[in-house]
């Protein structure tokens, strides 16, 4: 059992007490960090099928067919794409990498879509080739590269709109405001509606926003689906195509600190989804298209947690402490990126009482390599184990060799066993690509 005290919606499903120590079902968590080293990223597949199945739930509040298309920028592997293929879901991808790790898992293209503000010529050859379900066009420069094709089949297209919608949100996540790189406006939007009707390789079938991540509020969302439904009536209005595709992105917000909102993720798919059925409804009527949402985070933030040992300390006069762990902004890039903010707790004492405020800093020659600016924290020694939880979501995806870092290994936690997905990057793998000079 979880003391209640304890934040446990921030963590893993299969998170245990066992003799006031941190396990992950039979798995005590500072002998894993030892045994497989750290830092380490374990991934809980029972939280990632509890979340797919929020959002099936949740999705039953729109009336037609649904498509849940995991976000692959929020970690993609061969392992993880598989597990998900396999729970029938879709991919949205945004570059040849992704989209071939995507196939490579058995993910049915016909339910990949691709994204991006400025696609190469050579992503969209091999998005056609691959016959996904949709090329979002994004601009109209990529309008008339997709003109300028002869691809073997009719090429699917959706239309991403700039709702001009700006969600509570850190600045870099706000992707559907007025002046964002990403979409295009109403007119564009009407443009590219009319020059993809003139194509006969060209065919338009879905909509779509995405206005960020992280966000609480729904209400901006809500706004910008108006505003798709409202296109959506104008395009079939004018004849110019069939939305069969009704996608208003991502983005729902998760928590990563005690402090953070919390609310049920099937409902506010549920709210997500009345709303929209209800917006498709009294905007354009007739048949339902097919929902399709596009989570990143809220698919797979809590199931994975990050391992690191700590190492050298520093005890201010402040009373602060620095403490540093062998992983920092090489493996989670988002404290220096966004300001993030985690919790964490020492595997072997999670429920310690505190000693004081703690700096947890990593070991890179960056002053904001830190992975957590402020926590309370037990007194920690040498060689602890300190497990962050929230890890599971652009993490890995930003990850870098900075300071020539090594990636870490990562693990699935499944139905009591334990099966590697990744493996610990080499100083190998840092030479792989690199060609020596001739000799002197
Ligand atoms: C187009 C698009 N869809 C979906 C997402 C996923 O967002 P989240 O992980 O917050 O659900 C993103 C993230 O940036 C995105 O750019």
């Amino acid at each position: 059992m979880l003391p209640t005290k304890f934040p446990r919606h921030l963590w893993p499903l299969s998170l245990h007490f066992f003799q006031k120590r941190l396990f992950l079902g039979e798995h005590d968590l500072t002998d894993l960090a030892r045994r497989l080293g750290a830092p380490l990223y374990l991934y809980d597949l029972a939280t990632l099928d509890h979340a797919i199945s929020a959002y099936r739930h949740g999705l039953r509040g729109w009336p037609g067919p649904s498509l849940i298309a995991y976000a692959s920028k929020a970690w993609l592997s061969l392992p993880l794409a598989q597990l998900l293929a396999r729970r029938g879901l879709g991919f949205d991808v945004v570059s040849v990498g992704e989209l071939e790790i995507a196939q490579r898992g058995g993910a049915d293209p016909r339910l990949i879509h691709i994204h991006g503000n400025n696609k190469s010529p050579g992503l969209l050859a091999r998005a056609a080739d691959a016959g996904v379900g949709g090329i979002v066009v994004d601009n109209l420069h990529e309008l008339t590269l997709l003109e300028k094709m002869q691809p073997p089949a009719p090429l699917s297209l959706w239309l991403r709109l700039n709702p001009d919608q700006s969600p509570d949100t850190h600045a870099y996540r706000q992707t559907g405001h007025y002046g964002s790189k990403f979409g295009l406006s109403w007119e564009e939007a009407q443009i590219a509606a009319r020059r993809i009707a003139q194509a006969p390789h060209l065919q338009l079938t879905g909509l779509h926003a995405h206005i960020g991540s992280q966000f609480f509020d729904l209400k901006p969302l809500f706004r910008a689906i108006d505003r798709l439904a409202a296109l959506a009536a104008w395009v079939q209005g004018q004849g110019l195509g069939e939305v069969r595709y009704f996608s208003p992105g991502g983005g729902l917000g998760v928590p990563y600190h005690p402090d953070d909102p919390a609310p049920r993720l099937v409902e506010a798919v549920r709210g997500l989804s009345e709303y929209a059925a209800r917006a498709w409804q009294e905007r354009v009527g007739g048949p339902y298209p097919t929902l399709a949402l596009e989570p990143g985070r809220s698919l797979i933030a809590r199931a994975g947690l990050a391992l690191y040992t700590v190492g050298a300390m520093r005890h201010l006069t402040t009373g602060q402490r620095i403490i540093a762990v062998d992983g920092g902004m090489s493996d989670n890039l988002r404290p220096a990126l966004y300001g993030a903010r985690y919790t964490a707790a020492l595997a072997h004492a999670p429920l310690a009482p505190t000693a004081g405020p703690a700096r947890i800093v990593g070991p890179l020659c960056e002053s904001g390599d830190f992975l957590i600016d402020s926590i309370d924290l037990p007194k920690a020694h040498p060689g602890d184990v300190l497990v962050v939880p929230s890890s599971g979501a652009y993490h890995l995806s930003m990850a870098s060799n900075y300071n020539g870092m090594l990636r870490p290994a990562v693990w699935l936690h499944a139905r009591g066993k334990l099966i590697p997905m990744q493996r610990r990057e080499t100083v190998a793998d840092l030479l792989r690509r690199d060609f020596p000079l001739p000799p002197q």
